[in-house]
C-alpha cells in the first residue's frame, strides 16, 4: 500500500525501514509482542541464539514465537558454516522472515567460542558462514556487524570486509556505528566508549549502492531518525527501543504505518496476551519488565515504574496489576474501533 506521498513509480520501502535490535534478554518473545502493538510494521529481531544452543538444547524454547510478531528476524550466533547451515535448516519450520548473523557481539564469551565481532577479522570465513545459510534457507539471510574492531578501524577496512561478503547472496547489512575493542571493555562499555561513526556507515552505501545499508547505534529521536532516513534504507533501534518504547510509535507514524491509538490500548492488549500467559504457566513479571519504560516522559510515569516494579514479582501477581498501575484512563473512541488487534494465544512451534 502507497504510502501519502508516494508515488506510484516510486520503489516499495523495505521491509527493514525501522527496526528492533536483537537484544540478549531483552527482545524475548514477550518483549517482541509489545513492540509489535507499538510498531505494526517494525521489523523485530530475536536475542542471539547459537548454533550449539539451538542443535543441542531446546530447540522449541529458543525458537517458538506468537505469529503476531512477523516480520521476524532469527539471529544466529555462531562460526562453523555447516553448523549455521544446520541451525538454519533446523528453524525452517518456525518460518522465521529472515536470518540474521551476529558479527558484533564483542563479548569473551562469544569471542571464545570464535564469534560475534573477532569475526570482523576473517572475512573469508564470514562469507562461507553466510553463503551456507543462503543456501540452506529460503528467506532472506542478513549480517549484522560493527564499523571496526580493535585495529582494524579505518574507512577501507570496512569496505574491503564489506567486499568479500558482499556477494554471498545476502540481502542486508546491519552496520552498528560503534567499533568494539576485543580486549579491556565490557560489551556494555563497547556500546557506549568507541564513537558513534556514521560517516564511515555512509561511505559503506557510496561504495555498495547494490547492498541495502541497516545504519545502527545511537538513534534515540525522532529528529536524528528523520535525518538518518534521508541517507539510509532503514534504521534499527535497540536501547531507546527498550527503555522508551512509545518511540517506535513516533516512528512508525512518520513512516505512514499504522500505529496504536493510545498507551491505554497497548495496556489493554498487553493484560489479554499476559492472561495467555499465565493460563499457559507463565509469570506476569515475564511480561510486565519489558512494559516500565511505556509511559516515558508522560504524567504518572513514575508511580508506573514503581508500582509494577513492587508488585509483578509477587507469587500472587495477576495480570490486572497492568491495569491498576495504568496511568491513562480508558477511552472510547469509535473513530478508532476498526483498530482492532486481534490477540492469538498460539504459538508458532514449528
Ligand atoms: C541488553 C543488550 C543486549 C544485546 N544483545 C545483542 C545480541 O544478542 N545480538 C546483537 O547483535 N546485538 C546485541 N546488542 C547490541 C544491539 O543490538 C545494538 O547493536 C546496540 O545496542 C546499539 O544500538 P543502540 O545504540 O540503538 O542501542 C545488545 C544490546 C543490549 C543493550
Amino acid at each position: 500500500m502507497l504510502n501519502q506521498t508516494q508515488q506510484p513509480s516510486d520503489p516499495l520501502p523495505s521491509p527493514r525501514q525501522l527496526s528492533v535490535a536483537p537484544m540478549m534478554d531483552w527482545t524475548d518473545r514477550h518483549c517482541r509482542y509489545f513492540h509489535r502493538l507499538l510498531a505494526p510494521n517494525a521489523f523485530l529481531y530475536t536475542e542471539m541464539v547459537t548454533t550449539g544452543a539451538l542443535l543441542f538444547g531446546d530447540t522449541a524454547r529458543f525458537l517458538d514465537y506468537n505469529p503476531q510478531e512477523h516480520p521476524v528476524a532469527l539471529q544466529l550466533g555462531g562460526s562453523d558454516p555447516e553448523a549455521l547451515s544446520r541451525a538454519c535448516l533446523a528453524a525452517k519450520p518456525w518460518h522465521y522472515d529472515e536470518l540474521n548473523l551476529n558479527v558484533g557481539c564483542p563479548s569473551d564469551r562469544v569471542q571464545k567460542g570464535r564469534f560475534g565481532a573477532c569475526l570482523m577479522k576473517e572475512p573469508g570465513l564470514v562469507k562461507e558462514c553466510l553463503s551456507a545459510m543462503v543456501s540452506a534457507s529460503d528467506v532472506p539471510v542478513t549480517i549484522k556487524c560493527r564499523v571496526g574492531v580493535d585495529e582494524m578501524d579505518s574507512d577501507q577496512a570496512l569496505i574491503d570486509f564489506v567486499g568479500h561478503i558482499a556477494d554471498s547472496g545476502i540481502d542486508a547489512l546491519i552496520i552498528h556505528a560503534r567499533k568494539a575493542w576485543l580486549s579491556g571493555l565490557s560489551p556494555k562499555q563497547n556500546r557506549e566508549v568507541p564513537d558513534l561513526n556514521y560517516a564511515r556507515v555512509r561511505e559503506v552505501v557510496k561504495a555498495f549502492p547494490q547492498l541495502q545499508i541497516i545504519l545502527n547505534g545511537g538513534l534515540n529521536s525522532v529528529s536524528e531518525c528523520l535525518s538518518q532516513w534521508e541517507v539510509f534504507e532503514g534504521l534499527m533501534i535497540g536501547r531507546a527501543a527498550y527503555q522508551t518504547p512509545w518511540l517506535l510509535t513516533e516512528l512508525s507514524a512518520e513512516l505512514g504505518h499504522p500505529i496504536p491509538p493510545s498507551r491505554r490500548w497497548v495496556v489493554d492488549e498487553m493484560v489479554k496476551y499476559t492472561e495467555q500467559h499465565v493460563a499457559n504457566g507463565g509469570r506476569v513479571h515475564e511480561v510486565a519488565r519489558h512494559m516500565l519504560g511505556l509511559f516515558h516522559g508522560q504524567p504518572g510515569a513514575r508511580a508506573w515504574r514503581q508500582k509494577l516494579s513492587q508488585t509483578m514479582h509477587r507469587p500472587e501477581a495477576k495480570p490486572q496489576l497492568l491495569l491498576d498501575a495504568c496511568p491513562e484512563p480508558a477511552c472510547f473512541n469509535p473513530v478508532l474501533e476498526d483498530f482492532h488487534w486481534p490477540v492469538d494465544g498460539s504459538v508458532v512451534d514449528g
